[in-house]
């Protein structure tokens, strides 16, 4: 298992993922993830250019994607945000991940979050802000495990959903050095 960045290799695993989404009737996921159906060489290109914030709407700060492999299958998506602009530094956090539904709770979450911390790390962030809906016990579980503490609890005022605030530490590669400001 390790986190790969968006590569056209993966086609036919970004192509399964996909379908595993509709089988469950997850639309939401689906419709974020459409766009590499088609043209999957571009959808890869796309998502390299947002890492430098090019092509974006204008509500999106860049943001960098991995995806977990495991036996040949993306067993899972995250995306790492560096910068927050003030209201994502709120409502969205700095890290967000979706595991494909017939790939849940077999520990992939986990290892996701687990990973890209490291990935944040290497992005230049000390600790992350990490937020889930309040209602949503599974990402709970897994920003727990992975050493979340709770900050509190706010209101999309958008969405009017509650989220619980989390923030996590990430890993020290090198305890001797001067650690960035995160
Ligand atoms: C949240 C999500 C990423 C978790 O992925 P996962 O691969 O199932 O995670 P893990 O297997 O590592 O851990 C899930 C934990 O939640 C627990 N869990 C799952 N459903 C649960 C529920 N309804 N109530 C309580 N606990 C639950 C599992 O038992 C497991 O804990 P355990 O290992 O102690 O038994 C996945 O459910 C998902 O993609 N959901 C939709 C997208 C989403 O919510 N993303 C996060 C946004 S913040």
């Amino acid at each position: 298992m390790f986190l790969a960045t968006p590569d056209p290799a993966y086609a036919g695993a970004f192509g399964r993922l996909v379908d595993d989404y509709r089988r469950a009737g997850e639309p939401t996921r689906v419709a974020k993830y459409a766009a590499g159906e088609g043209a999957f060489r571009a959808y890869v290109e796309s998502l390299r250019l947002a890492e430098r914030g090019i092509d974006l709407p204008a509500d999106k700060v860049p943001y960098h994607t991995y995806w977990l492999v495991d036996g040949g299958e993306i067993v899972g998506v995250v995306r790492v945000r560096p910068r927050l602009t003030p209201r994502a530094e709120i409502y969205d956090g700095h890290v967000g991940y979706d595991v494909p539904p017939s790939h849940r709770n077999k520990g992939y979450g986990s290892a996701l979050l687990r990973l890209a911390l490291v990935e944040a790390r290497r992005l230049g962030l000390a600790r992350v802000i990490v937020t889930c809906a309040a209602g949503n016990a599974a990402s709970r579980r897994v920003i727990e495990r992975c050493g979340g503490r709770l900050l509190g609890e706010v209101t999309d005022d958008d969405s009017g959903e509650r989220l619980n605030r989390y923030e996590l530490n990430t890993p020290d590669p090198d305890p001797g050095r001067p650690s960035p400001a995160g």
